[in-house]
């Protein structure tokens, strides 16, 4: 049984080549490649896949986990991984798994796990205060992004629970995809999701917003919801929250933002006014395994006024039931959100906020949204670089133009990025990933990690143009 219950010794065993091994991984971050080219059938053919009767040894798990797994990973901790909206993870928060997953807590309510409810509770008002949050917001940590938006539209449409008629909901055509996917799995109907226009710096046009909630009133519909973004998943555009605010009040509708990317970047003193209006949104979505820099998972949503998420996803069950406690002790995380086993995802954040503080979190940040505007100003200062979007916040859509074709068509220079960013991917020293914007293809980055700095910035475009020669002469 001792690999169920190791000894003392066998723990301190286990514990120490666990650590070397991140130690070394660690250590050789920088010289490792992001990615490499790998296939399904080569990472099956390392692994030893017959049902396994008998166990093996810890340092044989560890054996395939250093040789067969890390090495077909994509290393999300490298300064040069730009692709997506993804996190590097922070050693103390692998630290932080560890002793949730020791300590095994299940939030579920209050008595099943006292102090770490607690410091769920607690780390979910520091985030309201970082956001400026009216002191009756409160929510509570979810997987991700995807959920804090389905668990905030729920709210949503239970505070219109009464309206009969087909809801809508209204959110810039640049807004995730998760969007939609709530309102599909809410049973509201994608059809009922109307995507609204952005300007010329990708944020929702209020003018498309009125003209639309206007034209369905007219026809008879519900409009029930407004999403903004604080940081657009292509571009990462705010949108003008103020106003956005002021047409769900004329309108009466709930707003919600989704600052899944972008709402952290609070944080950094240069980017703050571009929050303005965020704290009076009705919810929000925020991802501390996003710009918080934690191992994914760990989401977040907050509602203004708790009470309505309570009515949309409490459920009387008697073997949940609550017996003779106050009201304190009686709280119960099922009663705001669609989960009843949830693990202990406040340690890591709670970790994080107290153990590096606001301060060194918002200068990280704003370290990141420098490299983001050092490679614009490069871009610009290039005859072989253009951007295809401004940069916002930490996200730059770009693509590469050698001179061979600058008299080229569109749709030439489109294939020929999307040709770079593969064999770049391949190539392995930085990752990117892509964007449409406008009809045309986009190299898309996005800075995340606090040990990218300036000099990565510069790599990447010498990476993009080393790699650009390689490939066959574009006419
Ligand atoms: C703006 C935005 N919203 C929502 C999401 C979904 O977040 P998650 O992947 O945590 O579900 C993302 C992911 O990148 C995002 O950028």
């Amino acid at each position: 049984m001792k690999m169920l219950e190791p000894s003392a010794d066998e723990l301190l065993d286990w514990g120490d080549s666990v650590i070397q091994l991140m130690a070394n991984y660690f250590g050789e971050l920088r010289d490792r490649r992001v990615y490499r080219q790998m296939s399904s059938g080569e990472i099956r053919d390392g692994l030893d896949t017959a049902l396994p009767r008998k166990g093996i040894r810890f340092d044989e798990l560890l054996k395939i986990f250093r040789e067969n797994i890390v090495p077909f990973s994509r290393q999300n901790a490298h300064p040069r991984m730009f692709g997506y909206v993804q996190s590097p993870g922070t050693p103390l928060a692998a630290f932080a798994d560890l002793l949730a997953s020791t300590l095994n807590a299940n939030l579920t309510v209050w008595r099943s796990a006292p102090a770490p409810v607690e410091l769920e509770r607690l780390t979910i008002d520091w985030i309201r205060q970082i956001l400026g949050f009216n002191a009756e917001a409160g929510g509570l940590f979810v997987s991700g992004g995807s959920m804090a938006n389905f668990a905030a539209i729920a709210a949503a449409r239970q505070a219109k629970d009464s309206s009969p008629g087909r809801l809508r909901i209204y959110a810039s055509n640049e807004t995730h995809f998760s969007v939609s996917k709530a309102a599909a799995l809410l049973g509201i109907g994608r059809e009922n999701v109307r995507y609204v226009a952005v300007d010329e710096r990708f944020k929702m046009q209020t003018d498309d917003l009125v003209a639309k909630i206007t034209a369905d009133l007219k026809a008879g519909y519900v409009p029930f919801c407004v999403v903004a973004n604080a940081g657009t998943v292509n571009t990462g555009a705010v949108d003008p929250l103020t106003e956005i605010r002021e047409v769900a009040d004329r309108f009466q509708l709930w707003m919600h933002v989704d600052g899944s990317y972008g709402a952290f970047a609070i944080l950094a003193e240069s980017a703050r006014k571009l929050f303005a209006g965020m704290e009076r949104a009705d919810s929000i979505a925020l991802d501390p395994h996003k710009w918080l820099y934690l191992p994914v998972d760990v989401g977040c949503v907050i509602y203004r006024e708790p009470e309505i998420a309570r009515a949309a996803f409490a459920h009387e069950a008697e073997y949940t039931r609550i017996i003779g406690q106050e009201a304190d002790e009686a709280f119960a995380f099922w009663d705001y959100g669609p989960e009843l086993s949830r693990r202990f995802r406040a340690l890591k954040v709670w970790m994080l906020l107290k153990g590096v503080g606001l301060d060194s979190l918002g200068a990280a940040i704003e370290s990141n949204l420098a490299c983001a505007c050092y490679l614009e100003s490069m871009v610009q200062a290039s005859d072989d670089f253009e951007m295809v979007a401004p940069v916002e916040l930490s996200i730059f859509c770009f693509r590469h133009v050698p001179a061979q074709l600058r008299n080229g068509s569109s749709a030439a220079i489109d294939a020929f990025n999307e040709r770079l960013l593969i064999a770049l991917q391949r190539d392995g020293s930085s990752y990117l990933s892509n964007a449409t914007l406008g009809g045309r293809f986009a190299l898309r980055g996005c800075v995340l990690n606090y040990r990218t700095t300036l000099r990565d910035m510069e790599i990447l475009l010498d990476d993009l143009r080393r790699v650009g020669r390689s490939l066959p002469t574009p006419n």
